[in-house]
């Protein structure tokens, strides 16, 4: 979603906010804008559409080494150059960008127009500037905090005046702010990936607190002007991890590196001897976790399915009764928390607004949250009590692949030691650990037949309709490949469970209208196989991913893809890939925008 980001130094302003710009549109965005400023004069460039439209109107050589620039993601108002970011107030001297919602926008803005202020934009962020600009004695800073106090709802917000020469004044409340440190530099941006070329440095900034930098320095205070000392962090990313290499997508390199961040995933967590995981991220205690009665999972998306999936298996392998919740429901439902309960909320942004809220929510309520993330530092990972980061590496593509693996493993390990504490004998620990280490080969084995996947893609990307059908631990999978379709090629599917399709989708099938079973050889192998017969007389194309050597579906289905054998409640990594790359196949046989699908954002972070 939007993407922020300010720059005071001795360097060209215009390249860096634009190359920051830039390293920040795989969070999704509709038009972008820069302010820079020079000679006390604010120059102001915003387009609708990509980067490269706004940046063939900034002329090339645009002096100033100070400004702020923004990617945004529209919510009050249509997409147009004038909705665009940065807003100004009347003088034309004073700047803001802003990330998130501003909810009492209404109110404030026909108060502001009462005052006398002109509004030019549909936005609720241009209240923010004519706020400042009513404050503004000469302080910024103060301006700003006179601002927030009057805003409800989220924000990060970044404010520049001409009359302040460098510096940037930055607020955050529900929307991830961070400062990035170099000698005579600094920057202050939504994400660290807007910074990494420049800096290693950076202090995250919580709810509450607003950060003034120049070049020299920066202060960090909260409304009331009480000053707060951070810690520095060192990024330990590195730039090549975001680049896309020989990939023509970013997708398809998520998609192949899933056998290395998977082994990622597992690395260092294995404890062999004891057949057991080692997490000590998760911060509790061996008896903590023994008394743990009923676990509740929440996310949003992607994420969302891969908890889905764990539920079973946490029920199955430690016998704890799990259940799983999307986080903009759990949110505003006024949970019952009950001692014993433990929350975990999944997500791979670690920024998912609704999932953030949830943990907050669960917090208020006194409930233990732990997070499964894969943004180190973001803000559900440090505000959750503990968690196990996920290591996939940075995830550019907005549809989630490498994530939802690494997500399963991670959750698998956790599962792994909730049973080995409570019901699952040593050796039965031994063997998981073993199917565990064994999915890294498994998933390069399927990936070596991706051509059978385009073939596939190539016969079927022209229906309007799929039907994804899996049971057991593979229904959860099922809702990821249907949605994934969804994100990427635009084609309407539906994922439900195989069982259920005679209580209504069974109606919309038709030689239009494929199918994709996911079989495993599991115990409800026959149930599935039963599903095919059903839509496969009723002339519905069917296409199996099942296991190596499977006749009997061979004789059923019109196409097979095939997987390797696997225990059961393994199935769901290697179902996943091909759906993953269905999905990637079919969006480029149709023309689509792979890595960023219209209207869809990579980091949801408003409402
Ligand atoms: C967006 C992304 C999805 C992601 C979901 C949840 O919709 O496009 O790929 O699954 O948000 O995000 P999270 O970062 O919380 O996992």
């Amino acid at each position: 979603m939007c993407g922020i980001i300010g720059y005071c130094g001795s360097r060209s302003a215009t390249r860096l906010l634009l190359s920051g710009l830039k390293r920040l549109e795989y969070r999704g965005y509709d038009s972008a804008g820069i302010g820079v400023v020079h000679e006390n004069a604010l120059q102001l460039y915003k387009k609708a559409g990509k980067i490269e439209t706004l940046q063939s109107i900034v002329p090339d050589e645009l002096e100033g080494n100070w400004g702020i620039g923004h990617n945004r993601w529209a919510t009050h108002g249509e997409v147009n150059d004038i909705n665009a970011h940065p807003h100004t107030d009347c003088t034309g001297k004073i700047a803001i960008c802003h990330n998130g919602i501003i909810e009492n926008c209404e109110s404030l803005r026909n108060r502001l127009e009462i005052e006398g202020h002109r509004f030019s934009s549909q936005t609720d962020s241009e209240v923010i500037a004519h706020l400042v600009e009513s404050f503004y004695e000469g302080n910024l800073e103060f301006a700003l905090k006179a601002t927030v106090s009057l805003l409800e709802g989220t924000y990060g917000i970044l404010a520049i005046s001409v009359d302040n020469p460098r510096q940037i004044v930055g607020a955050r409340n529900g929307s991830p702010m961070i400062i990035a440190i170099a000698d005579n530099e600094k920057f202050i941006a939504s994400d660290v990936s807007a910074v990494l070329a420049h800096a290693k440095q950076v202090i995250y900034l919580e709810d509450g607190e607003v950060a003034s930098i120049n070049p020299d320095n920066y202060e960090i205070s909260d409304v009331r002007n009480r000053s707060i000392d951070k810690k520095i962090e060192i990024i330990s990313l590195e730039l090549k991890e975001m680049e896309k290499g020989n990939y023509s997508h970013y997708m398809l390199k998520e998609i192949h590196e899933q056998t290395d961040s998977i082994s990622r995933a597992l690395k260092g967590r294995i404890d062999e001897k004891q057949a057991t995981a080692l997490l000590v991220g998760l911060n509790m205690s061996e008896t903590e976790l023994l008394a743990v009665k009923r676990i509740t999972i929440t996310a949003a998306g992607t994420s969302f399915y891969a908890a889905r999936v764990v539920a079973y298996l946490l029920e199955k392998i430690a016998r704890i009764p799990t259940t799983t919740e999307l986080s903009s429901e759990l949110r505003y439902r006024n949970p019952v928390v009950e001692r014993g309960t433990l929350y975990i909320a999944v997500s791979q942004s670690g920024e998912t607004i609704d999932t953030l809220m949830a943990v907050q929510e669960l917090q208020r309520k006194g409930a233990p949250v732990l997070s499964v993330s894969n943004v180190v530092g973001s803000s559900i990972a440090r505000e959750s009590h503990g968690g196990i980061y996920i290591h996939s590496g940075p995830e550019i593509a907005v549809a989630s692949t490498k994530a939802f693996t690494n997500q399963l493993a991670a959750m698998y390990m956790f599962a792994l030691k909730m049973a080995r504490m409570r019901h699952m004998a040593w050796s039965e620990g031994k063997k998981f650990i073993k199917n565990l280490s064994n999915l890294s080969d498994k998933i390069g084995e399927i990936l070596k037949n991706a051509d059978k996947i385009e073939q596939l893609a190539r016969k079927y990307s022209g229906a309007k309709n799929f039907l994804f059908l899996g049971r057991g631990i593979n229904f959860p999978v099922a809702l990821e490949g249907a949605l994934k379709l969804k994100e990427v090629a635009y084609i309407h599917a539906e994922g439900y469970s195989a069982a259920e399709i005679k209580h209504g989708p069974i109606a919309l099938i038709n030689s239009r209208t494929p199918s994709i079973f996911l079989v495993s050889d599991d115990h409800l192998y026959s149930k599935v196989l039963t599903s095919m017969k059903e839509v496969k007389v009723r002339n519905g194309p069917v296409i199996a991913i099942s296991t190596e050597r499977n006749e009997q579906i061979s004789r059923i289905a019109d196409d097979v893809f095939q997987i390797p054998k696997a225990e059961e409640d393994f199935y769901p990594f290697l179902m996943v890939i091909p759906l993953q790359l269905f999905a990637y196949y079919c969006a480029l046989e149709l023309g689509c925008d792979v890595d960023q699908p219209r209207n869809l954002a990579k980091s949801v972070t408003v409402e």
